[in-house]
């Protein structure tokens, strides 16, 4: 029997891929034209009709929250958003499920043949409020330990990302598990930072690891690290990169005390850390990130950009309630906060920070972060 690499065992069935399907068009759907729809209703009724009344528009989305929980049309684009979630998870642990046992032989038989390090510790306290909260529904969180399926977890958050790349269309030229946010944010380093060349690279809340590989691809002579709260996402990334032969170091940690030197990377990266984490402790990150920066490194951190001041009415008051019923707890804390005013309090001087949105197909990312002892070109101001 041919012995599958990870990437070629990870097939859903034909009838497994109809449902991934299904679900990848129904989440277009409800967060697309759907959720696009109560915009028109908003301009066109919502608002217009609080104005009459009240002589002025609503302030905020705190304000605008009510006016929508009563409209037909919002309850149906939230019922569908909360199915269509949980569809995902059942269609995706289906096919991972049913995975499993050969995955885990595989990446039983790979272990240690790139020579790639695996670090975790047991006694680290997992923090609240993250520690207990699901993110995305996901069924056991991010920290379930699934004794006896060590890489369920990474597993499960690893086929959603599947789903939805095939959802976009980005899986028919692409083989499974490509690092494309990876290629992404070094597109925008290399636009804003064309000298930089890491030595040593650091991939902060780098979860199942699979963009990381993405950095050491892009950078194969660097030493490249990432670094995880959770146990279960550090198992899964080193069984990964073992298997794809990239000898890549995860460590669990939390990004608050990472355990490295001073000065120890040129470069260090987050994709989707920041709204992840609760936002009180980003201060606490940025410093420690700029602690561990040597003279010319770079931290950038790529997120979600929906700050307020970006987003319709109905845009924000959609996405709290993703913060409320859909497991987003951080996405609005996130939004709300004010990065570069913290990159500053963490050690990077006004001329090191860099705040940009840089486009990604029809939308775009919000990039920022800092460059010790460099003027950014980038400004805070050209956020
Ligand atoms: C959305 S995932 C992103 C994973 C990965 N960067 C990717 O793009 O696939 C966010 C990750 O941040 C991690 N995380 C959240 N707070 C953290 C902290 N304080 N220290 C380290 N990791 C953290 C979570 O465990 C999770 O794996």
């Amino acid at each position: 029997m041919t012995d599958l690499s990870l990437r070629q065992l990870y097939r859903p069935t034909h009838d497994e891929n109809a449902r991934h399907r299904f679900v990848g068009a129904l989440k277009g759907y409800a967060n697309g034209a759907l959720e696009a729809s109560l915009d028109t209703l908003y301009t066109r009724q919502i608002e217009p009709d609080f104005r009459a009344r009240n002589g002025r528009a609503p302030a905020d989305r705190e304000e605008a929250t009510p006016l929508f929980e009563s409209e037909p049309l919002y309850q149906l684009w939230g019922s569908m958003v909360y199915a269509s979630q949980d569809f995902m998870w059942q269609s995706v642990g289906e096919t991972c499920r049913r995975i499993l046992p050969a995955f885990e032989a595989r990446a039983a038989r790979t272990s240690g043949q790139a020579g790639g390090t695996l670090t975790l510790s047991p006694s680290l306290p997992l923090p609240e409020p993250i520690a207990s909260t699901h993110i995305h529904r996901q069924p056991g969180g991010y920290f379930a330990s699934h004794d006896t399926h060590a890489l369920l977890t990474g597993l499960l958050y690893f086929g959603t990302v599947e789903l939805y790349r095939a959802a976009k269309g980005l899986s028919a030229n692409a083989p499974v598990g490509e690092p494309g946010m990876a290629r992404y944010i070094l597109s925008v380093i290399g636009k804003h930072y064309p000298d930089l060349k890491p030595r040593r690279i650091l991939d902060l809340g780098c979860g199942p690891g699979t963009e990381t590989v993405g950095l050491k691809q892009a950078f194969p002579d660097a030493e490249v690290h990432g670094l995880d709260l959770s146990a279960p996402f550090m198992r899964f990334a080193h069984a990964w990169a073992e298997d794809l032969g990239l000898p890549l170091h995860f460590r669990q940690a939390d990004a608050r005390d990472t355990g490295y030197p001073d000065g120890h990377f040129d470069l260090i990266v987050s994709h989707i850390l920041c709204h992840e984490t609760w936002h009180d402790v980003l201060p606490a990150i940025f410093a420690e990130a700029h602690r561990l920066l040597a003279p010319g490194g770079l931290l950038l951190n790529a997120d979600v950009p929906y700050q307020p001041a970006r987003l319709s009415v109905a845009r924000q008051v959609t996405n709290h309630w993703q913060v409320r019923n859909n497991g987003e707890p951080f996405w609005t804390g996130f939004a709300d906060t004010e990065v570069p005013a913290l990159l500053a309090s963490a050690g990077f001087g006004e001329d090191e920070i860099h705040a940009s949105y840089e486009p990604l197909g029809a939308g775009a990312y919000y990039f920022f972060g800092g460059r010790r002892g460099r003027a950014s070109a980038t400004r805070r101001a050209a956020a």
